[in-house]
């Protein structure tokens, strides 16, 4: 099904070409206020230009008058559209037929996508999100990373469908740390590789990995017999000795057990099989740098190989070290050419912390011009701020210690399940403590979620537990209460069909609420294009803002029939939105809070 707002693009597209024979863009908006009607086409004074450009005269106003009479918008509208519907120097609005809106609406309310269209050429793409790093706790950039990257996967799936979007996780699995963790693994007491308290076993946490990596680091720091080890070792690693290689994947499997459990918990997509670490590429490193050579584009700088991406006066990106070595930017370059070549894909998205903003920029930038990605790929670097606390300062712990993300959640779910428990009591609801545990789950991740996709993910964000857990405005728990409450209104009405006189718009709160809904797909859209999820949820606050207005002015299930049957549907194809756009950030939504 076609977007109101596409139906309106195609049918004025037309009417210019009738009017005046060029293609244009009919600049199809949605009004700021009701006094401009619905939608507007704000393409008359750009028309008046460019004609008056190729010698033709005309005011936008008399365009618009031209526009509109050769317009033909069908049932959409009760009237043909006339000068009163022309505004200001040329702006055409349009008010929408409440019976057109109300016969779109019962389709929308049979169709599985609520009117969200497919995207009309399905396009591959690659969501690079996550990225923890081995024998690191994952931190509040990583969870940021993990939230966004996760919701705009999504999004992206359900325009191009699921086997066109793969998510690949970057892991940091590689690199000369591992020489110092393997030097000190091996150092452990025997077989069983205890070191001073920290044991790397098949059972044990990162939290002691963590510990395990310090020391090590502190080793490192001051035994130069070890640092030579340690070096010696990292070589070894590289040249695939069986020995090291075990040890090193020993190390990465102790991380993965940490990090997958958290994806679970928060609703996360990626898996095992998304993981495409840094060492995944380690065959293609020499040829990437080969290659970069033969073009020109990478040159022998102070020993090492450098691309000088902004010029010769500026620092360049170093892409193999003095003495031999990859580095990051190494790594990225070869899984650009990777996506592109192997995975085929046309769109590459990369979802990291805003610091990393050069760093892609000079990886897309030479992977341009090494020819790996062409004009027909997409690449978008789609940075995030800090998450702050609430000095504004960077998210620590009262202590300062940076905050586990198993402890954040384990607090979310706790608190969940704190509201959820106040709730059925005050409401009298015997709900078994195990459907609250439930819910409280929903509440306290989905709390964390939203509150960092409700916010541009352009800037910082102040991580506040009562902001986000707060039943009223743009939060978690006020859209999860909204769905719960239209799917209660649906159980006390008992089992309905679909209303068979149809749905009918009369109320003033009726009409507002079938308009927004019928934007679902536009705002999906919009958030596809523009990479942004806040949006989404700016729409899901509306929605269900729209819905308390219908609600409250508009008796559902006291009416007498038909009008019971319509406002049913109505709450039935919002309550069906709420949830289709909460999938789409990852967020549950309890039947019953
Ligand atoms: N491991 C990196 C970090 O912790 C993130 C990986 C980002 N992805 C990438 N393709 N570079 O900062």
């Amino acid at each position: 099904m076609e977007t109101i707002q596409h139906s309106l693009e195609q049918a004025f597209t037309k009417a210019i070409h009738a009017a005046f024979g060029v293609a244009a863009d009919p600049l199809i908006t949605v009004s700021a206020t009701p006094q401009f009607g619905d939608y507007q086409s704000n393409a008359a004074m750009g028309l008046s230009k460019r004609l008056a450009a190729g010698g033709t005269k005309t005011s936008p106003r008399q365009i618009a008058e031209q526009v509109i009479a050769n317009l033909d918008l069908g049932k959409m509208v009760d009237a043909p559209l006339g000068t009163r519907d022309i505004a200001g120097p040329g702006f055409i609005n349009i008010r929408l037929s409440p019976s057109w809106l109300a016969g779109r609406l019962d389709e929308i309310s049979r169709d599985p996508r609520l009117g969200v269209p497919r995207a009309s050429a399905a396009i591959r793409t690659v969501v690079d999100y996550s990225g923890p790093n081995v024998a690191k706790q994952m931190h509040v950039g990583h969870l940021r990373s993990t939230i966004i990257g996760d919701a705009i996967s999504r999004v992206i799936e359900h325009l191009h469908g699921a086997e066109n979007v793969i998510r690949q996780n970057h892991i940091g699995d590689w690199g000369t740390q591992f020489g110092m963790l393997i030097a000190h693994l091996r150092h452990g007491t025997g077989n069983s590789p205890s070191v001073e308290g920290a044991s790397v076993t098949p059972e044990s946490h990162i939290a002691d990995l963590e510990e395990f990596y310090r020391q090590a680091k502190k080793r490192f720091d001051e035994d130069a017999a070890f640092q030579d080890e340690a070096r010696k070792t990292v070589v070894r690693l590289q040249s695939g000795e069986p020995a090291e290689r075990d040890a090193w994947q020993k190390i990465v499997l102790e991380t993965r057990r940490d990090y997958q459990p958290i994806y679970l918990r928060l609703n996360v997509k990626l898996r095992e099989e998304d993981e495409r670490g840094e060492s995944f590429y380690n065959p293609f490193l020499a040829d990437v740098v080969n290659h970069l050579k033969q073009k020109g584009l990478a040159v022998e700088s102070e020993g090492a190989t450098v691309v000088f991406v902004d010029g010769p006066d500026k620092p360049p990106m170093i892409i193999e070290k003095t003495g031999g070595g990859y580095l990051y930017a190494t790594t990225d370059l070869a899984g650009v050419r990777y996506r592109i070549q192997e995975l085929h894909a046309k769109h590459l998205i990369y979802t990291h912390d805003s610091r990393q903003a050069n760093h892609f920029r000079q990886v897309f930038d030479t992977a341009r011009k090494a020819g790996w990605a062409g004009n027909d790929v997409q690449l978008d670097y789609t940075p995030f701020g800090t998450m702050l606390g609430a000095d504004g300062k960077p998210f620590k712990t009262r202590s300062g210690d940076t905050v586990k993300l198993k402890d954040l959640l384990d607090e979310a779910e706790e608190r969940g399940y704190q509201i959820a428990k106040e709730k059925s009591g005050s409401r009298g609801t015997d709900i078994s403590d195990e459907q609250l545990k439930a819910i409280g789950r929903a509440i306290g991740i989905g709390a964390i979620k939203y509150s960092d996709l409700s916010k541009d993910r352009t800037s910082d964000y102040v991580f506040s537990w009562e902001k986000m857990l707060s039943m009223d405005g743009n939060t978690a728990p006020y859209l999860q209460y909204a769905y719960a409450r239209t799917r209660s209104i649906q159980r006390k009405a008992g089992k309905t069909d679909s209303p068979p006189a149809g749905i009918n718009l009369t109320q003033p709160a009726e009409l507002i609420l079938a308009k927004h809904i019928l934007r679902f797909g536009e705002a999906i859209e919009i958030v596809a294009r523009d990479l942004k999820p806040h949006l989404l949820c700016l729409y899901l606050y509306d929605l269900a803002t729209k819905f308390s207005g219908f609600f409250e002015n508009c008796p559902v299930i006291q009416s007498e029939e038909p009008i019971r049957a319509s406002r049913l549907a109505l709450c039935d194809v919002t309550a069906r939105t709420l949830a289709q756009g909460l999938d789409l950030l990852g967020i549950e939504h309890p039947e019953q809070m």
